[in-house]
């Protein structure tokens, strides 16, 4: 085997994690090909948060199956939190699938290409091991921009989740290998650092809280963007705000899952927080940090919702004035509480509702960028702009994304002054350098 092709869905977590594969991959000699169709080993790490992940996920194996099933020396393999929910399954679904296995296994991935070259199989690997990052990972997917894990698993169990079963109970990384992993992406240039973990905010590590850490890695990040992802509003204490705000290098953006605006429906998903609670701690963040952007994660059509608890979430979502909103429709996920419960709010239903929330976030979404035409706001060169050859996108502090004339080099800090904005991108340009 020399070669491989990675597909990664997912979250966060899951892109890490793929970029774990592909540095495992590559420590034993594999490089990575553009197309599935010319590589030896294809790998689908997978997403199974909701039945639609699960679904793409198992279409685009299957596809992929055609180009492995008579080729003896090709193979492909199904990684992630879908074979953690459910190998066996992904078996009788996934007939051309060598090789399996789950969210635990990261730190066996280099033993795959022997184990697939002695033939047999298909291989199922999905017990819980531990795994933690120790190294900064070889094979990024940016150069500019890098996700460092801080902590894996979650001990939350919010009842439509199924997180918790395919990622385990929570652990937190050591302090020293966070600082380590930072330090080093900054020394090699990037400029835009991302702490991630399904809820950040329950880091420890012996003496050391999130808010610790952030100061922390705060005082390593000059002249670069420090986030981090996600937040639960029931942890996210004070001195978490403190830190965001006395920060030199934390990000102007926060993203807070909202999920509900109904008290009963947010203590049926076991959220451990009211509407009020949530208002309260955005007004504290906007207080401390003011200009902030916030996002958020909000469902509709949770098991037995109703048409008022629906406009409480519209509602909320509207006085909250969110600058995005990942919007859900619920999917029950086998083995979680709320999937014992009847699917009850019906399809079309789910569908009025989730237009309805999606058409005013769109509306407010534009109305909170259009807040940012006519301001400098210094910009991160990314990567060339999808839209044209000779057009850079860029991110702010903010978050959002901007697209301007010229080509710059990734990582270039500019001052682009904005002129446009949709409700999904600004459009600027860049004032007082010599660029092109
Ligand atoms: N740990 C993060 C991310 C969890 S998954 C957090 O707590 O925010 C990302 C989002 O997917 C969740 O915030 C939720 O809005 C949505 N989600 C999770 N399970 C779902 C389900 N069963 N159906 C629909 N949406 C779901
Ligand atoms: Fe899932 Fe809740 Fe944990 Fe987020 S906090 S991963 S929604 S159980
Ligand atoms: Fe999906 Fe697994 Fe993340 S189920 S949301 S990829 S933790």
């Amino acid at each position: 085997m020399e070669t491989y092709h990675l597909i990664v869905y997912g979250c966060q977590m899951n892109v890490y994690d793929g970029e774990a594969v592909a540095t495992s991959l590559q420590s034993v000699g594999l490089r990575e090909t553009e197309k599935p169709e010319d590589a030896d080993l294809i790998i689908v790490y997978t997403c199974t948060v909701r039945a639609s992940a699960a679904e793409r996920a198992v279409g685009r194996i299957n596809a992929l199956g055609a180009l492995t099933r008579d080729a003896p020396s090709k193979y492909l393999a199904i990684g992630g939190c879908l074979p953690q929910a459910e190998a066996d399954n992904l078996l009788d679904a996934c007939p051309d699938v060598d090789l399996v296995f789950g969210t635990g296994q990261l730190g066996r991935v280099s033993s795959f290409v022997d184990l697939l070259e002695t033939g047999g199989g298909p291989y199922v690997l999905v017990d819980e091991t531990e795994w933690e990052p120790s190294v900064a990972l070889a094979a990024r997917t940016s150069p500019v921009r890098a996700n460092v894990s801080i902590m894996r698993g979650c001990n939350n169990y919010c009842s439509y989740c199924i997180v918790p079963y395919v990622r385990g109970q929570e652990r937190s990384r050591p302090t020293r290998d966070i600082i380590d992993e930072v330090d080093e992406l900054i020394q090699s240039g990037y400029k835009d650092v991302t702490l991630i973990g399904q809820n950040v905010n329950s880091y420890r590590d012996g003496g050391v809280s999130f808010a610790e850490l952030l100061r922390k890695i705060d005082a390593l990040c000059d002249g670069a963007f420090l986030r981090f992802t996600t937040n639960h509003p029931k942890d996210m204490g004070e001195n978490v705000v403190g830190t965001m705000a006395d920060g030199r290098n934390v990000a102007r953006h926060l993203h807070l899952p909202l999920q509900a605006g109904s008290d009963r429906i947010l203590a049926e998903m076991n959220r451990g927080y009211t509407a009020s609670d949530y208002v309260r701690l955005v007004d504290n963040i906007r207080k401390a940090v003011p200009g902030i952007c916030l996002t958020t994660d909000v469902m509709v059509g949770f098991p037995t919702e109703s048409e008022r608890e629906f406009e409480k979430t519209l509602t909320l979502v509207k006085k909250i004035g969110f600058d995005g909103a990942y919007t859900f429709v619920y999917s029950p996920r086998e083995g979680t509480a709320a999937a014992e419960r009847p699917d009850d709010v019906p399809p079309e239903e789910k569908r009025r509702r989730i237009t309805e929330l999606i058409k005013a976030q769109r509306e407010i979404s534009l109305e909170r960028n259009e807040g940012f035409v006519g301001r400098e706001v210094v910009t991160l060169a990314e990567k060339l702009s999808r839209r044209a050859d000779d057009e850079t996108a860029g991110r702010i502090s903010e978050n959002k994304t901007v697209n301007f004339p010229g080509t710059y080099a990734p990582g270039e800090m500019l001052p682009v002054k904005i002129t446009e904005a949709s409700s999904w991108t600004l459009r600027g340009k860049v004032i007082g350098t010599t660029g092109v």
